[in-house]
């Protein structure tokens, strides 16, 4: 059983892969309808979709909305589950929850707390399990920003990405794997207190010596983005987070404003996965700058997890009209 929990879930032919997919996919939103079962000419039995239940632990504008509108436009059926209205909110148990949703639906995707539940759902699951955000790790979203990376300048392996700002957070850790898997230089740079996880950094610098990328973990923003053809940031007060103003105190230098991006590359595109926090971790002046990049890359959400649920979900019996680039490592790749 595959299931997308972390960015190096995927190796790197097979994020170029859901890239190139997701990248079909938006010239042809609608044409594509592989999570609707087909069936023969012989049978009788109407067309039926396959159900996804999109479960959420945790607030969200974007990953709700663009899985929901994502499986519709696959032929799916999204179940959308707030967690709170459920039996999880009462304490139910994720393995239990696992094991009776997979029953019922195709795929499982998650936003939720700590990896150890997603672990545990994952374990316990026979269908697939989608990260759509835990406290470690926002898989989804950087495969929307390798996509928006890629749209700008037609590949990935070799640029140069700054994120500066909370780098012990999930999006830091995406960054250095994702990034890593893309064949990028990575640097992410924060406070003492505010530096990733060690062993996601050395996981990280193992695939960036095989994709020819690199790794650099700093405590200084300008040294990240020196140079860097991508800046990007995230929020300072996560989900969860309840020390707010001492956060925005020991982060206040890692802002990305106009006086930062004067050390980037005149050509560098600015990154935030959204929702900003316009006067904190980022400054009107750059997030609305023509630099700025953040609703391609929000709207890359919706193409880049349709391409992951095509891939994941429906074990390649599907046809994509048009679409013929379906490589056979693919095939051999998905049974490991
Ligand atoms: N970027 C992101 O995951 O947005 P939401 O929290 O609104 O889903």
């Amino acid at each position: 059983m595959k299931h997308f929990l972390r960015d190096d879930d995927v190796n790197a032919r097979q994020q170029r892969y859901l890239v190139d997919l997701a990248k079909f996919l938006k010239v042809h939103r609608y044409d594509a309808r592989p999570l609707l079962h087909a069936t023969s000419s012989a049978s009788a039995t109407p067309a039926a979709p396959h159900s996804v239940a999109v479960i959420m632990e945790k607030e969200s504008t974007r990953t709700r909305i663009s899985f929901n509108i994502g499986i519709t436009e696959l032929g799916g059926n999204p179940v959308m589950v707030d967690a709170q209205s459920s039996q999880l909110a009462r304490g139910e148990s994720i393995e239990d929850t696992a094991r009776v949703l997979s029953g019922y639906v195709d795929g499982i995707v998650i936003r939720t707390f700590g990896d150890d539940r997603i672990n545990a759902l994952a374990a316990a699951s026979r269908v697939p399990v989608i990260n759509a955000l835990t406290d470690g790790f926002h898989p989804c979203q950087l495969l929307a920003d390798i996509m928006t990376v890629d749209e700008e300048f037609g590949g990935t392996a070799g640029i140069t990405i700054g994120y500066v700002g909370d780098a012990g957070n999930n999006m830091a850790h995406s960054y250095l794997l994702a990034g890593a898997v893309a064949g990028a230089h990575v640097r992410v740079a924060g406070p003492a207190k505010y530096q990733p996880d060690p062993t996601i950094v050395a996981r990280a610098e193992v695939i960036a010596a095989e994709t020819g990328g690199s790794v650099t973990v700093l405590d200084d923003p300008v040294g990240a983005v020196k140079g860097a053809d991508v800046v990007a940031t995230d929020t300072w007060v996560s989900m969860g987070h309840l020390d707010r103003q001492f956060r925005l105190d020991d982060l206040a230098s890692f802002q990305v404003n106009g006086d930062l991006m004067g050390h980037a590359a005149d050509h560098a595109i600015v990154l935030h996965c959204l929702p900003a926090h316009r006067g904190e971790e980022i400054t009107d002046e750059v997030i609305d700058s023509p630099q700025s990049r953040v609703l391609s890359q929000a709207e890359n959400r919706l193409h880049v997890q349709k391409a992951l649920m095509t891939w994941l979900l429906t074990d390649h019996a599907w046809e994509v009209p048009g679409w013929d680039a379906r490589p056979a490592f693919v095939e051999s790749e998905n049974n490991q």
